[in-house]
């Protein structure tokens, strides 16, 4: 499978994610099956003027490749600076966020506010296809409003502009991160495409992916929030499609991705707050297990690499204990 020059293993994607979805966490979904990951987005003008902070989200790790770049912006001079740039930052493909429904993204005109700018989206895709020689893939919803679709006309834009992809997130920017995801405005899509089309929002568990790509035809499927916590969905959504059983991963397995996990985090982008950005990451690794909550709330106090760790094997301890009597029972 394809995506400009860039030959994928598979057709299930990380989304990007802001706030999680970080190199430690993207190393992780790759080795688990995701074909390919997006970065966080990343603000154009953040690159532009060198910012230390956009520079910091623009560590790759090398175990990510191939790494999909997103940007955001509104201004085409700045996202084509941006996209050039990204080319020295290691990026494999460089993708165009048009759907963030953020008031501070959207009050720059940027993210989901480009759906309500056709002109400004044809200028952007153009000065970004112009600026570099990387694929470069673009990231909508449906629309802005409530009942506005513009998928036709910025597949058109996208075609005409050189894009090599189009993700399509199946609801307006008004539904927010909620509301029924529109399935037929992404298969209308691939009908009329002739680049590659990326179906994605509300994907749950792998069998979604195999009915969200059988019913919309889509090339890929992009999965977000069904991952965190979670990157075994992308073996799963491999195993699903290839026809084989779904397999969950063992106590041992989760337990060992999540100290990974930490351990990444902490090396990457230091102790403390290494530790604290893992409390978020840790409340969904733990969904589903015994006593979840007490844990969650423990590991919310800890600040030490170390101690955390310690937490971990305790609470690895407890849920193999819990698993031993569930079977005794049984
Ligand atoms: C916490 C969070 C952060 C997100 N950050 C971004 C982002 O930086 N760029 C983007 O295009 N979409 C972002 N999204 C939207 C997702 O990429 C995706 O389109 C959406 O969650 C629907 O897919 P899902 O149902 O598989 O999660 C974010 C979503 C969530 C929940």
């Amino acid at each position: 499978m394809r995506i400009g020059t860039l030959e994928l293993d598979g057709r299930v994607l990380l989304a990007p994610l802001a706030g999680y979805g970080d190199a430690p966490f993207r190393v992780l979904c790759r080795r688990h099956g995701a074909a390919m990951v997006y970065t966080e987005m990343v603000s154009s003008l953040g690159i532009k003027f060198s910012n230390s902070k956009t520079f910091e989200m623009l560590s790759l790790d090398p175990a990510e490749h191939p790494v999909d770049v997103q940007i955001f912006g509104a201004r085409p001079e700045a996202m084509a600076a941006a996209a050039d740039a990204l080319v020295r930052a290691g990026a494999d493909a460089i993708d165009i966020n048009m759907g963030c429904p953020e008031p501070k993204i959207v009050k720059t005109g940027a993210g989901s506010a480009l759906l309500k700018n056709l002109p400004l989206i044809d200028e952007i895709t153009a000065a970004v296809t112009r600026a570099s020689a990387l694929p470069v893939t673009v990231k909508i919803r449906k629309g802005f409003l409530i009942d506005d679709d513009v998928t036709e006309e910025i597949l058109a834009i996208c075609e005409k502009n050189g894009v090599a992809a189009l993700t399509i997130h199946g609801s307006t920017a008004v539904q927010g991160r909620s509301g029924s995801k529109d399935w037929d405005v992404i298969a209308a899509a691939k009908e009329r495409a002739t680049i590659p089309i990326i179906a994605n929002g509300g994907v749950k568990k792998a069998e979604d992916a195999r009915k969200f790509l059988d019913y919309t035809g889509a090339d890929f499927v992009m999965v977000g929030r069904a991952a965190l916590g979670n990157p075994w969905i992308f073996d799963q959504i491999r195993d699903v499609l290839q026809g084989k059983p779904l397999r969950e991963p063992t106590i041992e397995e989760r337990f060992a991705v999540m100290v990974e996990h930490v351990d990444r985090e902490v090396a990457l982008k230091g102790e403390a707050i290494g530790v604290k950005e893992m409390r978020k990451h840790l409340a969904f690794y733990f969904r589903g297990l015994p006593e979840a909550t007490t844990y969650r709330g423990r590991i919310n106090a800890v600040k030490e690499h170390r101690q955390l760790i310690q937490m971990l094997d305790e609470y690895h301890m407890l849920c193999i204990s819990a698993g031993e009597e569930v079977r005794r029972d049984t």
